[in-house]
């Protein structure tokens, strides 16, 4: 990770030999206010335009380089005209775009102004959000940095010029905040799993009490105390110790509202344990704790924000690998619940964790919802590739909340159903019920699982194992480890439960 992109505001002001950046619809008419600053750049941008088929539509750039009469070394023209669909102009997108497209210069003046229109402080505030989450790098373990192809130096630094200067540092501090948490999800994912164990994943949450969160781990003693044997058998088989951590933020106006509960998947390594997976991509399985990151990336942003809003985020820490000592298909094991669960495949690890991470969350805090994040199932994959995560919920207030700030930050969400169809696959001859439901409705029938922890408190559940990694790179993210979910979470915060 080299460090974070540099990001000013200020005035609009001139390039001095380096790239300049300005945005055209249709017309390719520059804003009234880059013209009074750089003079008429139209005939300019016409005449390139025309040579390279540039129709100022997004998402398409023309990039003019030694620009006549400009003492710029490029001038980059960022198309902004509205497509068929006539949505919005999303300035996170147009950030990470537009960064894109200016990788090699070593400082880039950005004309902010709308070329019709108005374009306020907290767009530029977005805008350097995507130039932010665009300008991710993870290459801490490469030595030769000047070898890959896609390691060009360092990025630019962006001097973001608008005639909302003030109004857009101010914005920016929130979104910054929210950048940073979505960086810490995407280093934890990033990492390798010899490095990134639990005991590992619980020492990086510590950082956060210095932001005020209150941070308590929980160690394989602790949880034997209270019987957490559905996340101990997990990690039975591993010779690195399973951790819970329980971090608590109380940023509202009264501190004893009851706690919104996050909960995370934190399978630091699935091999699948005896059950073993097959060997190919078995690596990705180092991003099996996704959902863990997304909620210490997540308390990062509502805690750095000062966000007015109770938080608790739990996370279960745990390795799946075979070994003598690790759980057995068969196996009958009793939760914290008190319900018994016969295992009937040990690479279904992730509703075991949950099973005792959403009990302790409930018994713990008696939180008025509780969401949990897992790259819990393959089938979701299958169902809904990279493009959204799958939501279960028993409750349509909060599904429908989180269906909005999906589509207010493109981490998109599709309901899936839930019913006693479903919840009677996963019932067992020997015990309460089995970790699996057959090969049939595979998300769904985890999801049945889940719910089976889950008392009266509305709830919802966010299948991730298709957005949390692996997704093809987009214009604000470039790393494997995407981050997801931060984003997602904390604008569900910020509309729905904020004083
Ligand atoms: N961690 C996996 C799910 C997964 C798959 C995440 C691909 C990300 C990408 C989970 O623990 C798992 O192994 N699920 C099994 C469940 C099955 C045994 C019922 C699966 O999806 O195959
Ligand atoms: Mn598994
Ligand atoms: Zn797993």
């Amino acid at each position: 990770m080299s460090g974070a992109v540099k990001i000013a505001f200020g005035p609009l002001s001139a390039p001095k030999g380096n790239a300049l950046v300005v945005f055209v619809g249709a017309d390719m008419k520059p804003a009234p206010a880059v013209t009074a600053e750089f003079g008429d750049l139209e005939p300019l941008i016409r005449a390139a335009a025309k040579a390279s088929h540039f129709s100022g539509a997004r998402g398409a750039a023309l990039d003019i380089l030694a620009p006549a009469g400009l003492d710029a070394s490029r001038l980059l023209v960022v198309g902004v005209a509205p497509g068929k669909d006539s949505a919005p102009l999303d300035f996170v997108t147009l950030g990470g775009f537009t960064f894109g497209k200016v990788t090699g210069a070593k400082r880039a003046e950005v004309a902010f102004e709308a070329p019709s229109g108005m374009w306020d402080g907290p767009a530029a505030a977005d805008f350097a959000l995507g130039l932010r989450l665009r300008g991710y790098r993870f290459d801490k373990y490469k030595t030769r940095k000047k070898d890959s192809e896609d390691d060009t130096s360092e990025a630019p630094h962006f001097v973001i010029g608008s005639s909302h200067g003030a109004a857009a540092r101010s914005a920016a501090q929130d979104r910054f905040a929210v950048a940073e948490g979505v960086e810490l999800a995407r280093n934890l994912v990033n990492e390798p799993p010899n490095v990134l164990f639990p005991a590992e994943f619980a020492d990086r949450a510590k950082p956060l009490e210095k932001l005020g969160v209150e941070v308590k781990t929980l160690d394989e003693k602790a949880m034997g105390k209270l019987s957490m044997n559905a996340l101990l058998g997990v990690g039975r088989g591993s010779a690195r110790e399973s951790r819970l951590v329980a971090m608590r933020w109380n940023g509202a106006r009264s501190k004893r509202t009851k706690p919104i509960a996050v909960v995370g998947k934190g399978v630091c390594f699935d091999s699948g344990g005896i059950s073993i997976k097959p060997s190919a991509g078995m690596e990705d399985m180092k991003g099996d704790m996704g959902g863990a990151a997304c909620v210490v990336g997540l308390m990062h942003a509502l805690a750095s924000r000062k966000a007015k809003v109770n938080v608790v985020g739990i996370v279960g820490l745990v390795e799946n690998m075979p070994d003598g000592d690790a759980l057995r298909p068969g196996d009958i094991i009793a939760s914290m619940s008190g319900q018994t669960i016969e295992i009937v495949n040990t690479d279904a690890e992730g509703r075991l964790v949950l099973a005792d991470a959403l009990w302790y969350a409930q018994e713990t805090y008696s939180p008025r919802a509780i969401i949990d994040l897992a790259t819990l199932t393959g089938a979701i994959l299958v169902a809904l590739g990279h493009e959204a995560a799958g939501l279960f919920s028993n409750n349509d207030e909060l599904a429908q909340r989180l269906v909005s700030a999906g589509e207010a930050t493109g981490e998109k969400v599709w309901r899936m159903p839930l019913g006693p169809a479903y919840d009677k696959l996963i019932d067992s001859k020997f015990a309460d019920m089995k970790n699996t439901g057959g090969r049939h409705g595979g998300s769904i029938t985890a999801a049945q699982f889940l719910q089976r922890f889950v008392k009266e408190t509305p709830w919802a559940h966010l299948d991730i194992a298709g957005t949390a990694m692996g997704s093809p790179s987009s214009d604000i993210n470039p790393s494997w480890g995407s981050g997801w979910g931060v984003r997602l979470l904390d604008r569900l915060m910020a509309d729905s439960y904020e004083d």
